[in-house]
């Protein structure tokens, strides 16, 4: 077992949740210090409520276990920060630079910061979006997430804290919700199909964006994390492929299951947001660097989550 102890910043979001078992799995369960700005009583570990909008209150957990590395996974996302740019702007500038910077002046070795699908605008490629494409976000959160892979590329630079990143493409996963994101309709559509119900789908049916399932972010996730540091060549983020789809591919994938399976389409603003997206990812850095390779594609992704959200909502006698 490698002698780390973790904190994990955002737990109990969609990957936060998944991800700090994952890292229990790795560093032992007294290792990993999961932590959110609410509390959470059913996370079997050590968990401790942060405000990471303060510094202090960082500090004192880092110094509490004598952290030595951090996943800092909270911020409002696509969606939900269009509604209030100004305090979305505030919350993830503040919550970011407060990470790097408690962790270099308390010796944490290592940080990994999250950038997401959202860097890119419309003056990148849509189709196999290179690495090094122009980044001109539409969102607040996405020039937030530009404004982070800079500063984690100035703090390597300037302090050699080693901060590693993924631009991760919309994650789907059966054991959490997403939380105001443009590529939720993902996850919802699955839970829906399970529990019978017609989904209303707010992007249209031929939306492609890149898409990831949980098991292949957290892995990528891990790998990152544990890849020696010369071959990490990327300080700013990396791409990171697996599969692309649209709403109207996912649900014949889901039909193929649930043949009674109905979508409508109700587009709201977010369709605006996802067109200025990617439709599919180049990540040959990220394969060259640190052997990247994705595991799942849509259709063995969509047999694992019907079936897992069938355990969930125990409905293995619906089909
Ligand atoms: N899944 C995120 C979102 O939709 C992208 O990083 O906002």
């Amino acid at each position: 077992m490698i002698n780390e102890t973790v904190l994990i910043i955002g737990a109990n979001g969609q990957l936060g949740s998944v991800l700090s078992e994952e890292l229990q799995k790795i560093h032992g369960k007294d290792n990993v210090i999961a932590s959110d700005i609410y509390s959470n009583s059913t996370f079997d570990g050590v968990f401790e409520i942060i405000d990471a909008t303060d510094l202090n209150a960082i500090e004192n957990i880092v110094n509490k276990y004598a952290v030595s590395q951090i996943y800092h996974l909270a911020a409002i996302l696509s969606a939900k920060g269009e509604a209030n740019p100004l305090k979305t702007w505030d919350l993830n500038m503040s919550m970011m630079l407060n990470v790097f910077e408690v962790s270099r002046t308390n010796n944490v070795k290592k940080v990994f910061f999250p950038s997401s699908i959202a860097v890119f605008g419309d003056k990148a490629p849509l189709e196999n979006t290179p690495q090094s494409a122009f980044l001109n976000p539409a969102t607040v959160y996405g020039m937030s997430k530009v404004a982070g892979e800079n500063w984690a590329q100035y703090y390597f630079n300037k302090y050699e804290l080693d901060v590693r990143s993924i631009r991760y493409p919309g994650i789907i996963g059966y054991q959490s919700m997403p939380g105001g994101g443009t590529t939720d309709y993902a996850v919802e559509i699955y839970h829906s199909a399970v529990k019978q119900e017609k989904y209303s789908c707010f992007l249209n049916p031929e939306t492609k964006l890149p898409m990831i399932f949980m098991d292949d972010a957290i892995r990528s996730t891990i790998e990152l994390m544990q890849a020696p540091k010369n071959s990490i060549k990327t300080r700013t983020s990396y791409n990171l492929g697996s599969m692309s789809f649209s709403p109207s591919e996912i649900a014949s994938e889901i039909q193929k299951l649930y043949p009674n399976f109905k979508v409508e389409y109700n587009v709201d603003f977010r369709q605006e947001i996802a067109d200025k997206w990617p439709k599919s990812i180049n990540d040959d850095q990220a394969r060259e660097d640190w052997n990247w390779k994705p595991k799942y594609d849509l259709k063995s992704m969509t047999v694992l989550m019907l079936e897992k959200l069938e355990e969930k909502y125990n409905t293995s006698t619906l089909k």
